[in-house]
């Protein structure tokens, strides 16, 4: 038997001359949940409306048309109006066997494509992107492409998910269904298909609906990461435990590190740079060559001002009850949370010592953390290391991998973000454009002073966690940037800014 209700946070509410149908559904931006209003609803659908929001409806009964009262014409509305709630993602369907309900589908996102089975010999096979979690009432299989998700609640269809991994014919499925579900076969593969968990496969085994995906290369992780983020659709009703929400105090703006000794930094200087920002812009580029002359604290100084340092504390959307403390710096940060601190690995900078800094940020001073030990060498020699990576072979630094001068490294207290973005789930993502940013404001302020920048595109949170010593929940590097001084071949004079 197959059935169809209402998905879980579908509410009918019956007026006079409408009906207003409220979906689980709003987007990101507007936590409002989308409603369908149906203007003078027939009786007929009112009965269907009410049948779908408590027991179920069968799909004979709705298809079978009996009932002489029923004009051919109130039949077809039914129908009709069936199919917008399943294409709008209202509909969980579920098809039974003699144990009960046996496997279903249950929307996650509007559009709901319903697929039927193909014509003539097809192959079906799983989404290469699928994802299966045991629940208490059986197996849930979801892929970050779907809109809605399948699951699995009578055990004896259990091997079907085995049969298929591999492509498999319509004889092999039925092969593998129960019999009391054998009549039921195609519905089966139609619920599979429509949910987006699975598709046809062509000659070489590849999905319909994963081929521009497999094409691109996306892998799992990414694929789930990027659709999670990037969705503008939210189901508002599904989770029932939501997350405990983080401290805000636990993760104030500025943060202060246990230091073993401060370092003062020379005062920025704000009168010898002479390049245009347009100048800077333009002559702005990758260096990976050092000369033998080291940097100096002075110009580490103003290319840490000139980045990071903290121009003003604040609070963010005043007057809401979200109301949150910011800062603001010379680099951007989504919602002025500026969740990444910087570490210095100093491996040669005149006027201070190799060590492990923090860059205190609101003092403009460095906090020592320890000497350069065994984890900082490592980072600075796989910073080295992937320095040869670079596409362009005039910029491939001839020593193949010098050891920078000073390795930045970026840092992020996923705390401090979660404390603001847990809910919306974008915590990670925003954090990893907060890179971005820092990355492009340090290249240009680095060109600005005359200095030599590479961004970085491998490192070792691990190392990191072990050169800090703290927690990679706490504090994770998320980003790598190395500095020096510009080996003179190209054309710059050493630790100064470009005078042209
Ligand atoms: C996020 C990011 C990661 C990078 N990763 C590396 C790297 O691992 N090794 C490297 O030598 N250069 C790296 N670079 C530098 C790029 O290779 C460089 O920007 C690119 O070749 C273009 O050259 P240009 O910066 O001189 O315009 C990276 C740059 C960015 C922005």
């Amino acid at each position: 038997m197959l059935s169809y209700r209402f998905r879980e946070g579908v509410h009918v509410d019956s007026g006079e001359n409408a009906v207003v149908i409220t979906t689980p559904y709003a987007t990101r931006l507007n936590s409002i949940r989308q409603s369908l209003k149906i203007e003078d609803p027939s009786d007929w659908l009112k009965i269907l409306l009410h049948d779908l929001s408590a027991r179920g409806v069968n799909r004979a009964q709705v298809f079978s048309n009996n009932d002489p009262l029923s004009a051919v014409a109130v039949h077809q509305e039914l129908l009709d109006k069936l199919e917008t709630f399943y294409a709008r993602g209202l509909l969980f369907v579920e098809i039974s066997g003699l144990k009960g309900a046996a496997i279903c589908l249950d929307p996650v996102k509007p559009p709901l494509q319903r697929k039927t089975v193909p014509v003539g010999d097809y192959r079906i096979k799983l989404s290469k992107f699928v994802r299966v979690q045991p629940r208490v009432d059986g197996l849930q299989i979801t892929t970050p492409l779907a809109t809605a998700m399948v699951l699995l609640k009578d055990q004896r269809l259990f091997p079907i998910l085995v049969q298929l991994v591999s492509a498999c014919d319509q004889t092999s499925f039925q092969e593998a269904l129960p019999v009391d579900l054998l009549e039921h076969d195609e519905d089966v593969v139609s619920l599979l298909l429509s949910s987006g968990v699975a598709g046809v496969c062509d000659g070489d085994g590849v999905v319909d609906i994963d081929k521009d995906a497999v094409d691109a290369g996306w892998t799992p992780e990414d694929l789930a990461f990027h659709c999670h983020t990037r969705e503008q659709m939210i189901d508002v009703c599904r989770d029932p435990s939501p997350p405990k929400p983080v401290d805000k105090q636990q993760f104030p703006a500025k943060h202060q590190r246990i230091i073993l000794s401060t370092a003062a930094l020379p005062e920025p200087s704000h009168n010898h740079h002479n390049l245009s920002f347009f100048q800077v812009v333009r002559e702005r580029k990758t260096i990976r060559a050092y000369h033998e002359q080291p940097v100096n604290a002075g110009i580490l100084s103003d290319f840490l001002w000139y980045s990071m340092h903290i121009r003003q504390e604040i609070i963010c959307d005043p007057g809401l009850s979200r109301a949150y403390s910011g800062l603001l710096r010379p680099v951007a940060s989504a919602g002025a949370l500026h969740s990444i601190e910087l570490y210095l690995c100093i491996n040669r900078c005149i006027g201070l010592q190799p060590g492990f800094y923090h860059y205190d940020s609101s003092n403009h001073s460095l906090g020592k953390l320890s000497d350069l030990g065994e984890p900082c060498l490592q980072m600075m020699d796989l910073a080295a290391a992937s320095t040869c990576r670079a596409p362009q072979a005039t910029s491939v630094s001839p020593g193949q991998g010098q050891r920078p001068d000073v390795l930045v490294v970026m840092a992020a207290r996923y705390g401090r973000n979660a404390s603001l973005h847990q809910p919306t789930g974008l915590s990670y993502a925003l954090i990893l454009k907060d890179v971005g940013s820092i990355y492009q404001q340090l290249y240009l302020v680095a060109t600005a002073l005359g200095l030599a920048p590479c961004g970085l595109s491998f490192g070792s949170s691990e190392l990191f966690e072990q050169a800090s010593g703290l927690s990679g929940r706490l504090e994770c590097s998320v980003g790598e940037f190395m500095i020096g001084n510009p080996a003179s071949t190209h054309g710059f004079e050493s630790g100064s800014a470009v005078v042209v």
